[in-house]
């Protein structure tokens, strides 16, 4: 018996065979078929969109934060003047500062937590704090209570070099971290109580403690230059201090102590000796 295999009829084979070499060969972009690809490019140039006029979002209501209520602020308090001091708080971005969850109160004038029991100050308060330092750019400044590191990177936009000091460690390496991936290359951090200043760095054109004190501590005066200013809150009591500002003579005793306005201030932590009178 023969058996016979069976065979396409000849016209199938046929389309099979044409079809075959007649589908247009389609190049491919980026490795992929060009829908994908395009697929692709659309969906990279929506998420770029995006995170642009976010960007441009978080910019518009910082120029609004820094004309409404630091240059030209609706109750009484006295206005931040200093042209390089406004420009640098429209430059620094406070939202990168803050908790991710916390972002959509970056740009209100109040303090936000940050964790660990502690705050990034009222951008007000950085502003005038920052105005009443009167920095000129070839200063070195220390900062005593990093927190979050935006006071520092304000002061960075305006000087030559900063050292900032925060006695709780997690925020200080986090705030570290977060300097160096915004580009601040001229301020360094460091762990430790700031209440001792930083002597191997000392003396500075200038110091701000952003943290209160029962008093000027003694460290941070040795460690400021003659005719170096000092911006600290002072008082005896949580809910109330005074925003000092010491300036210092040609001599350790000639000190010059002006009370600016009455603020609201974390206390400086650690165990520290009260001076005598
Ligand atoms: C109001 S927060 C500072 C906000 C900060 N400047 C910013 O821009 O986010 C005060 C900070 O001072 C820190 N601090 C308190 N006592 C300190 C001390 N003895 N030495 C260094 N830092 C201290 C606190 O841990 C806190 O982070």
């Amino acid at each position: 018996m023969t058996y016979t295999m069976p065979r396409k009829p000849k016209s199938i084979r046929r389309e099979a065979t044409v079809s075959a070499v007649s589908k247009p060969r389609r190049r491919k972009i980026l490795g992929l078929q060009p829908l994908r690809a395009a697929a692709l490019l659309a969906i990279i140039a929506l998420l770029a969109g995006t995170a642009l006029s976010q960007q441009e979002n978080w910019a518009r209501q910082r120029r609004q934060l820094v004309e409404r209520t630091i240059a030209h602020p609706r109750d009484l308090r006295d206005p931040v003047r200093a042209p390089r001091v406004l420009n640098a708080m429209r430059r620094v971005p406070r939202h990168e500062f803050v908790p991710p969850s916390l972002r959509y109160q970056a740009y209100e004038d109040h303090p936000v937590p940050i964790g660990h029991g502690q705050t990034i100050s009222q951008p007000y308060m950085v502003a005038k704090m920052t105005e009443l330092l009167e920095l000129k750019p070839g200063d070195r400044v220390l900062e005593v209570g990093t927190g979050s590191g935006y006071q520092a990177a304000v002061l960075a936009e305006l000087v030559r070099e900063v050292y900032t000091i925060e006695i709780i460690e997690p925020l200080g390496l986090a705030a570290r971290l977060r300097l160096e991936r915004l580009g601040y290359e001229n301020v360094e951090v460091r762990v430790g109580d700031g209440y001792y200043g930083w002597p191997d760095q000392g003396p500075f054109d200038a110091i701000i403690v952003t943290a209160w004190s029962t008093h000027v501590p003694p460290p941070l005066v040795a460690q400021l230059k003659p005719g170096g200013r000092m911006v600290i809150p002072v008082g005896n009591y949580a809910f109330q201090q005074n925003l000092i500002v010491v300036r210092k003579g040609d001599s350790p005793r000639d000190l010059r102590m002006d009370s600016v306005m009455p603020v609201v201030f974390v206390p400086l932590l650690g165990e520290h000796p009260k001076p005598q009178e």
